[in-house]
């Protein structure tokens, strides 16, 4: 990557947190599908069905033990994972989100960590990471860092599940009201209630490109699609060794 390139990458990752800071008392709805993003009865009981389909797949992977979530947002899937979990480590870059985080899960295992994830080092090991709606927003240039920070920190045996949306026609009808285009495809331009408007990254990934890429970058995942709005998808080392030597050195 140029040092142009970089610094353009820098720009939109900055840009996206400030967005998403300025969109916390707003991001709810997108997921209830309420204002803006209420297109129907139809569409709103598929999308719950579908939300429901997420929630099954997740239990059924079980999460437990000590659990990481990345970009946590406000709550929505801590609020699944807590009971699961003896230990829930939360990281995500707006303090704004984890106030409306706390406020919805109010655990007294679950610990907020405010910090950008592409700075953020783990400095202990997880058996199950997870991750919703946020892969679509690593750009292109940090996918292997990223991966590479998962990878130091989950714990021998340890799983990642992730939960992500699907570039379909019928779900942007259906109740992305505030996406628009924007260029190179890989971003989009939000606009919040006021009015202000973000240029930030989003990335549709498909689930067999997903997995062949992980594949290369030494992981074994399966990633599935729901019919119309979403995709889930676990992830596990090749060979855990590596992970757990990174995490050594970076303690
Ligand atoms: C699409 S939301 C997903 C929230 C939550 N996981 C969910 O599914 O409801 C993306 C989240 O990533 C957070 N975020 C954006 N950029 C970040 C960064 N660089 N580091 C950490 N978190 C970030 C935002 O504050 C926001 O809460």
């Amino acid at each position: 990557m140029s040092g142009s390139e970089a610094g353009e990458e820098q720009r939109v990752i900055a840009e996206q947190m400030a967005y998403y800071r300025a969109r916390a008392p707003e991001y709810d709805d997108w997921f209830f599908r309420r204002g803006d993003y209420d297109h129907g009865a139809d569409w709103n009981r598929r999308w719950r069905a579908e939300v429901d389909e997420l929630r099954q797949v997740l239990d059924a992977a079980r999460p437990a033990g000590r659990v990481l979530e990345l970009a946590c947002g406000t709550g929505l899937w801590t609020q699944r994972l807590a009971p699961c979990a003896a230990e829930l480590t939360c990281i995500d870059a707006s303090p704004e989100v984890i106030a409306l985080n706390r406020e919805r899960v109010g655990a007294e295992h679950v610990e907020y960590v405010c910090a950008d994830l592409f700075e953020w080092r783990p400095a202990r090991r997880y058996d199950f990471v997870f991750f919703g709606f946020w892969l679509s927003h690593v750009p292109a240039g940090a996918f292997i860092p990223f991966w590479s920070m998962v990878a130091q920190a989950l714990a021998p045996g340890g799983r990642v599940f992730f939960v992500d949306s699907r570039n379909h026609p019928a779900g942007r009808e259906g109740g992305y009201a505030d996406w628009a285009p924007a260029a190179p495809p890989s971003r989009s331009r939000r606009r919040l209630r006021d009015g202000r408007e973000f240029e930030i990254v989003k990335i549709f990934h498909r689930p067999d490109d997903l997995e062949a890429q992980l594949r290369t970058l030494g992981w074994r995942a399966v990633v599935r699609g729901t019919s119309t709005f979403f995709l889930h998808g676990v992830a596990t080392p090749d060979d855990p060794t590596p992970a757990v030597r990174a995490a050594g050195q970076s303690c």
